[in-house]
């Protein structure tokens, strides 16, 4: 607010600044002669324009360099002096007989009146009346021989004069001082229109006073405008209130906004009509597995959907609890967000934001084709946002979230290709502090889960099990194939962490798929990362947070880890037993395909 009060003081200052400055014509000092009386506002000479002074207040200068005030009525007095600090001036008659002018003059249109007067009656006589205490006054300048004229005051009861000698000629105000004035004496106008004048300290004796020039104009002219100012400043008052409030509403609607969108963020639950309206009925199918079939859905014309429908059949509902228990609760880039859920009668359902590009699986699989190749920057920033996801899910809530189901089917990308990890329906919550987690059936897939998980004989089942399955998921991503695929023609490949371990293992680069610079050091910090996860024991395997710092840094810096096929080690026989694991879980996959 200040700063406008500010702006509109100055403003005004400016304004009044201007207002007095300009008009010289106005300003200088101006007499009769160099004898003759200050003549400034609201006096003017009668050639000076006419807004330098005000009306009737019209001076002019004679022959004589006398100044000589022209009253309306056609009065002329000779100014002698003019008080402007006491708004006096001292005038007389030019013919030294003011009787004659009296009857003429009236001072009712003019700006002026009479410091001190008496009424008065004249009379035409012809014998003399001059005795002493005689009411009457005589007037000389008027009388002739014979006739001499006086003057009675009106106040005195004139019925009681002897007036048979006498005629009455006129009732006039006379200017007094003691005595009536009828001849060239001095006497005194006062003005009465100070307010529209300031007065000014001078140097010289006189008192001078300052006015607004052409005041009549000028003040209707500050008033509009300091009006107008004055306008402004409400306005801006006004303003300054309403947008506080508006702000107020804002921030109130803001409110309002946020707390929609966290009613939106919680998964709310659907009826299995919902269901089938957001699916248009299991229009659109994007997917089938064990767990049921995936549809297309839209929850309003902006928000595509993926809706899981569960089967019936499959367990005591695990999956369903599992997913909406730890989905419902977080967020996260690199999650799939769980947007509803449905539980009608045996009806289940999940909903989660539909993600355009599908799974990272299509991608690092289908390298043959070329739209689906994704170049190996790109893998590295999907390889850190899973990563990021994960170390989130161990770390980043208030209970642990172990997903136990990594791997590329259940990475989902979406249009800018960030992955997004999904399918919980394996996941376990457990406490920060609990180091092993207790597990009765194996969760997971071939190929990915860890070792402890298939037998206890390895170690605790911990949240290192997903740090295996991630390490499993980088290499495929390495290798843009199948960990465990016997297709291949060379059989020392058929094992491709093996192969890539031994690769990097005897200094040799990687030189599959390399476009650009840097690619190599990418490939390399990548199989080194995956290398690393998939180490045998738990206890040797990276944390998901150290696993993120690897991606993001520099790949030199990191050293080849131990070689995690023990069995390859001759001097650690007694970690044979894992290669067996292998072989088996090799087994295993190669009659599923
Ligand atoms: C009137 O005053 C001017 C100078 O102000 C002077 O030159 C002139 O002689 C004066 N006239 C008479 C009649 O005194
Ligand atoms: C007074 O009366 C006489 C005679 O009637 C006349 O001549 C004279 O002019 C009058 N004086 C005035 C001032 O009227
Ligand atoms: C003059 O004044 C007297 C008394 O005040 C009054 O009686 C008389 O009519 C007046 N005469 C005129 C001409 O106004
Ligand atoms: C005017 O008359 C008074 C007496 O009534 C006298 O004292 C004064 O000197 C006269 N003034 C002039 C300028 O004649």
């Amino acid at each position: 607010m200040d700063r406008y009060l500010c702006l509109f003081l100055f403003l005004f200052v400016t304004l009044f600044v201007e207002m007095r400055g300009g008009r010289d014509e106005c300003m200088a000092s101006n007499r009769c002669g160099d004898q003759g009386p200050l003549i400034q506002f609201p006096f003017r000479l009668q050639d000076q324009p006419r807004d330098c002074g005000y009306k009737g207040f019209e001076l002019s200068c004679t022959e004589n360099n006398q100044t000589m005030l022209d009253l309306p009525v056609p009065v002329k007095l000779l100014v002698k002096k003019i008080a402007y600090k006491s708004r006096e001036i001292i005038v007389q008659d030019p013919d030294n007989c003011l009787a004659r002018q009296l009857r003429k003059l009236s001072l009712a249109a003019s700006p002026f009146h009479f410091k001190s007067e008496r009424d008065v009656t004249l009379f035409n006589c012809s014998s003399d009346k001059t005795e002493p205490y005689s009411p009457y006054q005589s007037i000389p300048c008027l009388s002739i021989p014979g006739n001499p004229v006086y003057a009675v005051e009106s106040s005195t009861l004139v019925r009681y004069l002897d007036l048979s000698s006498c005629r009455r000629l006129y009732n006039a105000s006379v200017p007094y001082d003691g005595g009536f004035i009828f001849n060239g004496s001095a006497f005194s106008l006062k003005w009465s229109h100070s307010k529209i004048c300031r007065l000014k300290k001078s140097k010289s004796t006189e008192p001078e006073t300052e006015c607004i020039k052409g005041v009549s104009k000028k003040i209707i002219v500050t008033g509009v405008i300091f009006g107008f100012l004055l306008l402004v400043l409400v306005i801006v008052m006004l303003y300054r209130v309403y947008s506080s409030n508006k702000v107020e509403r804002e921030n109130k609607v803001k409110v309002k906004k946020f707390l929609e969108d966290y009613e939106a963020l919680k998964p709310s639950r659907y009826s299995y009509a919902d269901v089938k309206r957001i699916t248009s009925q299991f229009k659109d199918k994007l997917g089938q597995g064990g767990y049921g079939i995936v549809y297309k859905g839209k929850l309003s014309d902006e928000v595509f959907v993926a809706v899981k429908i569960l089967n019936n059949s499959q367990g005591n509902g695990e999956e369903f609890i599992n997913e909406v228990a730890t989905m419902g609760t977080i967020h996260h880039v690199n999650i799939v967000r769980l947007v509803g859920f449905c539980a009608d009668r045996f009806k289940r359902a999940l909903i989660y934001e539909y993600l355009p590009n599908e799974s990272l699986e299509k991608f690092i699989f289908s390298r043959a084709v070329k739209n689906y190749s994704l170049s190996w920057k790109k893998l590295q920033e999907i390889a850190i946002g899973i990563a990021t996801g994960i170390e989130y899910l161990h770390q980043g809530c208030d209970q642990r979230i172990l997903h136990f189901d990594i791997k590329p089917h259940n990475i989902l990308l979406d249009h800018n290709f960030n992955p997004k990890i999904s399918d919980f329906g394996l996941a376990k919550l457990c406490s920060k502090e609990q180091s092993a987690v207790s597990m009765t059936v194996v969760r997971g897939t071939m190929g990915y889960i860890a070792p402890e998980v298939l037998s206890r004989n390895f170690g605790n089942v911990s949240y290192k099990s997903d740090v295996y399955s991630f390490g499993m998921l980088l290499l495929e991503m390495v290798g843009g194939r199948k960990n465990i695929d016997v297709s291949v023609e060379s059989t020392s490949q058929v094992y491709f962490p093996e192969w890539i371990y031994n690769h990097l293992d005897i200094g040799q680069e990687l030189h599959s798929r390399i476009e650009e610079e840097g690619d190599v050091a990418i490939a390399k910090k990548l199989a080194i990362v995956g290398l690393s996860c998939i180490q045998w024991c738990p206890v040797d395997r990276p944390s998901m947070k150290i696993v993120v710092q690897m991606l993001e840094g520099e790949g030199d810096k990191l050293t080849m880890p131990p070689n995690p096929f023990a069995s390859t080690v001759p001097t650690k026989t007694n970690l044979s037993k894992p290669r067996t694991v292998f072989q088996q879980e090799l087994a295993i996959i190669s009659e599923l395909e």
